[in-house]
């Protein structure tokens, strides 16, 4: 039994990825490779769509948060499927616009993002732009003022809420360079400065905790405090907000070990949190936003490497090298994040061996994984990474001037390339 089912076998014995042969895949468009199940992706959109409808009457919008995997087809999916998305650079959002994606449905979020992307996101009539701080409020409001526009913003709140995740991925805390602190009552001058302003129309705050979650408490008590909050500025100014945004953050199965939380569940209860509370604290109940990026992508993407070489230091352990690295999953050397690893040839055969998974870079710590169990495998082999589809393509780099892979999308067993591999001479394009 594979971690996910997005995964399984032929009579070949090979891996499938929805009912595509990963041997024949990895012959056809090339190793290293990022495989995603189309259909996967479009069930999660959809499971979380129904959650909100079932939960929470439909009064909420799923934003699908770019990062964790972006690129033109994905953008189109989200648009097919009728939902929003967040982007967090203006690279996203050239990428999100280029596709003709309806600007009020992007949530535009960043701690820093500079005046050329904020007039961008203003001219194009960006839905919400989630202003961190109070320097980009003011440049924002004299932008939409100098544009002739009113522009839609929510002001992103550091709830104070500590969730269970590793440290570089936590973000709801007062130490986090993201957003208004609550505690030292930042959160309450933001808001009352961008009331007062002419050309922003303030629609209601954001909160993120941060990612990978499995815990529902933390959300639950992220939403307490946000409409907590809700009422104190009702108490304050009279403004009430129509909306809330409650961020991402929900975690995936890595390893069959990790617990898993269905996400409507998540929906269930921080529905009934958000109905209960604001009918007790006396304020609007609100349209919700929540924007789920790891969840809608984790689990449908799988990454496929060919074996180099084997080599097995007597003691110690056994190095697997394969053709790519860090440079297109950065994740196990930046959080020694876990993976479940397949030999893609023997998917069926038992996973007796335990080796040390390694790319090519000219790095020690260029790992995909440590002491992992898999088939006994030999150069030339087609070794297959499952759910690697979040924030591994988006953080692929040229490390060692090493080409970016392609993505194939796979639909009822049939591939396309949706991002080409990269050459060389589009990583000298730039060099003079
Ligand atoms: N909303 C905001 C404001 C965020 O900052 C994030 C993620 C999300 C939504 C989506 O969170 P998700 O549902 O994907 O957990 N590179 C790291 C993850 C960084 C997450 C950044 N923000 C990783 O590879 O684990």
């Amino acid at each position: 039994m594979l971690v996910t089912k997005c995964v399984s076998t032929n009579l070949k014995g090979h891996l499938t990825i929805e009912g595509a042969d990963a041997i024949e895949l990895a012959e056809r468009f090339g190793t290293p490779l990022y495989v995603y199940s189309e259909s996967k992706i479009r069930q999660k959109i959809r499971e979380f769509i129904l959650s909100v409808n079932k939960y929470y009457n439909g009064n909420g919008m799923v934003v699908y948060a770019s990062k964790a995997f972006s690129c033109k087809e994905m953008y189109r999916i989200c648009m097919q499927e009728n939902i929003g998305i967040d982007v967090v650079s203006g690279g996203e959002l050239y990428t999100a616009l280029s596709v003709g994606f309806p600007a009020e449905k992007i949530v535009f979020h960043g701690n820093n993002k500079t005046r050329q992307e904020l007039v961008q996101a203003v001219e194009n009539g960006v839905g919400r732009i989630i202003v961190d701080n109070l320097t980009e409020l003011k440049l924002l409001d004299s932008i939409a003022k100098e544009l002739g526009k009113v522009a839609g913003i929510m002001l992103r709140i550091k709830p104070g809420v500590d969730a269970h995740t590793h440290d570089f991925i936590k973000t709801g805390q007062i130490d986090s360079k993201f957003g208004f602190a609550l505690e030292t009552g930042e959160a309450m001058k933001a808001v009352k400065t961008a009331i007062a302003m002419d050309n922003v129309n303030l629609r209601g705050l954001h909160c993120h905790i941060g990612s990978q979650i499995f815990d529902v408490d933390p959300f639950e008590l992220a939403a307490k405090v946000m409409l907590e909050f809700y009422r104190d500025i009702k108490l304050e100014t009279g403004k009430e907000f129509d909306e809330l945004n409650l961020g991402g953050g929900f975690g995936i199965k890595y390893l069959k070990s990790d617990s898993h939380q269905p996400y409507g569940e998540y929906m269930k209860n921080v529905a009934a949190v958000v109905n209960t509370f604001s009918h007790e604290l006396g304020i609007k109940t609100p349209f919700i936003l929540i924007e789920p990026g790891r969840s809608i992508v984790g689990v449908a993407g799988v990454t496929l490497y060919t074996v180099g070489n084997v080599k097995d230091i007597p003691d110690v352990r056994t190095y697997v090298s394969v053709d790519g690295g860090m440079t297109d999953n950065p994740r196990y050397a930046l959080y020694k994040s876990d993976y479940e690893i397949v030999c893609a040839d023997r998917a069926e055969e038992d996973r007796s061996e335990t080796v040390t998974v390694a790319g090519k870079c000219c790095e020690s710590g260029d790992l995909i994984q440590e002491n992992t169990k898999i088939q006994p495998v030999k150069a030339g082999d087609t070794l297959a990474v499952l759910s690697t589809g979040a924030y591994n393509y988006s953080m692929a780099s040229n490390y060692n001037r090493i080409p970016r892979p392609a993505v194939v999308m796979v639909k009822d067993g049939e591939a396309r390339v949706v991002v080409k591999r990269e050459t060389y001479e589009q990583i000298t394009a730039n060099d003079l």
